[in-house]
């Protein structure tokens, strides 16, 4: 059992692992991550290999003093200093130009680098006792949903890391936004996340290019097909999509179930219609159900703006599995 509460004793054996080249799981305010020292590429290798993350998907680098983004980046535009004195800590990512301190296994050989300063004590507090900044992707094996809770961890990862710190559930629940800053200041969104791109926007003054406007190897990590539990996932929009005495489907509401659904099958993201509650409760939902061993989830649409961005893109990327395996079945 390497499963530990957060107290300040495993803090330091966490920080002991990683000083050492192990890896840890740690819980940040977004998910919980898997982290090794950033700047040793046999430690950040050995995260690559327990999730059986493919190497040309880079890694974040996570902070916990503004003085160790400038040891990680050069050339940093104004704007990425406005950004991150305004959302940092937090769930904001910045991808800018990297320094020669950032091995190539974490960037895939990218020149920028992507940064993060979490807003959790536990994480801010691991990172400052092991004294180095901590590359980490979410605890998750590459391709399945985040993890938001320390359990998730365990089941999905437990054997292949070296200890896991016990935080509770992560308060935000979906993953950083990611945001490229090039050098004339204009900024693109990379991937939906824990802060609205509508804030990003007031903050910087000026518009974000959303990703379906952006082209090119910018953001090699942004796949169709990622965040999906091993249930097939449908997204629907209104009851007449759904046969409620199917016993083998789940269901995710956005407000209140479509129909009366029989037993623990379904889950409510937010009776309140708060898209912040429902972007915190959406990959515990998907855990939850994916656990029962249903044929099918369905999973409601949510009002497309704030988080509701940050969900709609982890539900169409969970369906897409779906629908490519139902394309594979017509041929
Ligand atoms: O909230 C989060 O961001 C969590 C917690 C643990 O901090 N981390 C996380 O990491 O979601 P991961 O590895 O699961 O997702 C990071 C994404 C990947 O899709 C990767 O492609 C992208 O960030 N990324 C990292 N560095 C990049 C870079 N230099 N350029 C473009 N995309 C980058
Ligand atoms: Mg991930």
């Amino acid at each position: 059992m390497n499963l530990y509460p957060a107290d300040m004793n495993s803090i330091q054996k966490a920080a002991d692992i990683i000083r050492a080249g192990g890896i840890v799981s740690f819980p940040t305010e977004t998910v919980y991550g898997l982290g090794a020292d950033a700047r040793s590429p046999e430690a950040v290798a050995r995260i690559f290999e327990a999730k059986n993350r493919p190497f040309f998907d880079p890694l974040i680098v996570h902070i916990a003093e503004q003085d160790q983004l400038f040891t990680l980046t050069r050339d940093l535009p104004h704007q990425a200093l406005k950004l991150t004195g305004r959302f940092w800590p937090g769930p904001l990512t910045i991808v800018v130009p990297r320094s020669s301190a950032v091995p190539d296994i974490v960037t895939a050989g990218l020149d920028t680098v992507g940064v993060r300063m979490p807003d959790h004590t536990v994480a801010l507090e691991l990172i400052r006792v092991a004294g180095l900044p901590i590359a980490a992707p979410s605890a998750n094996p590459f391709g399945y949903i985040s993890p938001t809770r320390a359990s998730h961890v365990q089941r999905q990862l437990g054997s292949r890391v070296d200890m896991i710190l016990d935080g509770g559930p992560c308060t935000v629940g979906v993953e950083s936004t990611i945001i490229g800053i090039r050098s004339d200041g204009s900024i693109a969104l990379l991937r939906a996340g824990g802060i609205p791109v509508e804030e990003i926007e007031e903050s910087a003054g000026m518009r974000v290019a959303l990703p379906d406007e952006v082209s090119g190897p910018e953001a090699p990590g942004q796949l169709k097909v990622h965040y999906s539990p091993s249930t097939p996932v449908k997204i629907i929009d209104s009851s007449r999509e759904i046969d409620i005495d199917d016993s083998s489907a789940g269901f995710i509401f956005f407000t209140r179930p479509l129909q009366d659904i029989p037993g623990d099958r379904y889950e409510v993201l937010s009776e309140e219609g708060n898209l912040r509650e429902a972007a915190s409760r959406f990959f515990s939902a998907m855990h939850r159900l994916d656990s029962l061993g249903l044929r099918v989830i369905y999973a409601e649409r949510v009002p497309e703006h704030g988080l509701g961005r940050a969900i709609m893109d982890r539900m169409r990327k969970a369906a897409a599995r779906y629908d490519r395996e139902a394309n594979d079945e017509d041929r």
